[in-house]
């Protein structure tokens, strides 16, 4: 196969899954009435791909079913058939290293309403690949800056739904400010970072907000506090304060694109010496061995 053309951060000319076909990126096409567009009435899913294996896919297709479960979307997770589809994409986009984005929306139900399509409507389901750095990603030598933001999203961020606006908007507004992303805030506690969740090392004790319906339950969070707990590394999950945070030695997020990322600065506040720190190192090297082992 030909290698995939790739320019500049764009993928192009990609093979794209859309209901059960590969297409052309270009003649994949979705309804103006789908109600993932007019609605954000869908959820998604984004496993990372390393030496052209896929990470931690059991994990990500559990949580696709919980959230189709719980906006009552009719859809079944048929794991092996999804394992196929990311098989073939990888194999179709020869992905080495990135992502897969899945997306899997109410469906069409042919015009504009509030009330829930019939259950019998199909869903529509999208996949496709992004070509990324992940392992290289410079960030992991100097450690990313953040700021707070108030957290504006709707209270069930348990459920992985598309409605990104405001996460978008606060990444935004962290770029405005010069830094790389933004923490967001509810009643004086860290909820998460705009699409990953949020960690603080005080006295080589981890700290990070208990699973609810506040954020999302990461499946890189879950693995790495298994690895940390086995590496005998003191856990504690409970909810910190950004007060807390900008007194830690240390701070960290973990998400499927980033994995384990070090942060040095919170709100203009140097944590530490200002350089990555020891924990945050460790547990990403422990999760790319561990993961990297897992992977298929
Ligand atoms: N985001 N919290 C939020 C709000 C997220 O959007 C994500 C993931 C996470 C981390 O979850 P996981 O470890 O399962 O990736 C936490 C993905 C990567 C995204 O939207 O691109």
């Amino acid at each position: 196969m030909r290698p995939r053309p790739h320019y500049g951060d764009r993928d192009m000319g990609r093979i794209v899954y859309l209901n059960g076909d590969y297409l052309p990126e270009e003649e994949a096409k979705v309804s103006v009435f789908d109600r993932g567009f007019l609605f954000a009435d869908a959820v998604y899913e984004v496993t990372s791909v390393l030496d052209g294996k896929i990470i931690a896919f059991d994990g990500h297709v559990k949580r696709l079913q919980r959230s189709c479960d719980e906006l009552g979307i009719d859809y079944q997770v048929n794991e092996d058939e999804l394992m196929e589809v990311h098989r073939q994409l990888v194999a179709k986009n020869d992905l080495k290293e990135g992502m897969i984005y899945l997306q899997l929306t109410r469906g069409n139900p042919g015009d504009r309403d509030f009330v829930y399509p019939p259950a019998d409507t199909p869903v529509t389901l999208v996949l496709f690949t992004q070509t990324a750095n992940l392992l290289d990603n410079p960030k992991i030598k100097t450690g990313m800056k953040v700021i707070s933001v108030e957290d504006q999203r709707w209270s069930r961020r348990d459920i992985k739904t598309v409605q990104l606006l405001y996460p978008s908007m606060a990444k935004m507004a962290a770029k405005a400010a010069g830094v790389d992303d933004a923490w967001m805030i509810e009643d004086g506690h860290v909820t998460e970072g705009s699409s990953n969740n949020a960690y603080i090392v005080k006295d080589g004790k981890i700290i990070t907000r208990h699973l609810g319906n506040e954020i999302l339950h990461g499946i890189t969070r879950a693995a790495v506090l298994a690895y940390a707990k086995s590496a005998q590394m003191e856990v504690e999950e409970r909810a910190f304060t950004i007060e807390e945070a900008k007194a830690a030695d240390e701070a960290f997020i973990t998400s499927a694109s980033t994995f384990v990322m070090p942060v040095v600065e919170i709100d203009g506040v140097t944590l530490g010496d200002g350089t990555p720190g020891e924990s945050a190192l460790r547990l990403r090297e422990l999760y790319l061995e561990e993961s990297r082992k897992q992977a298929v």
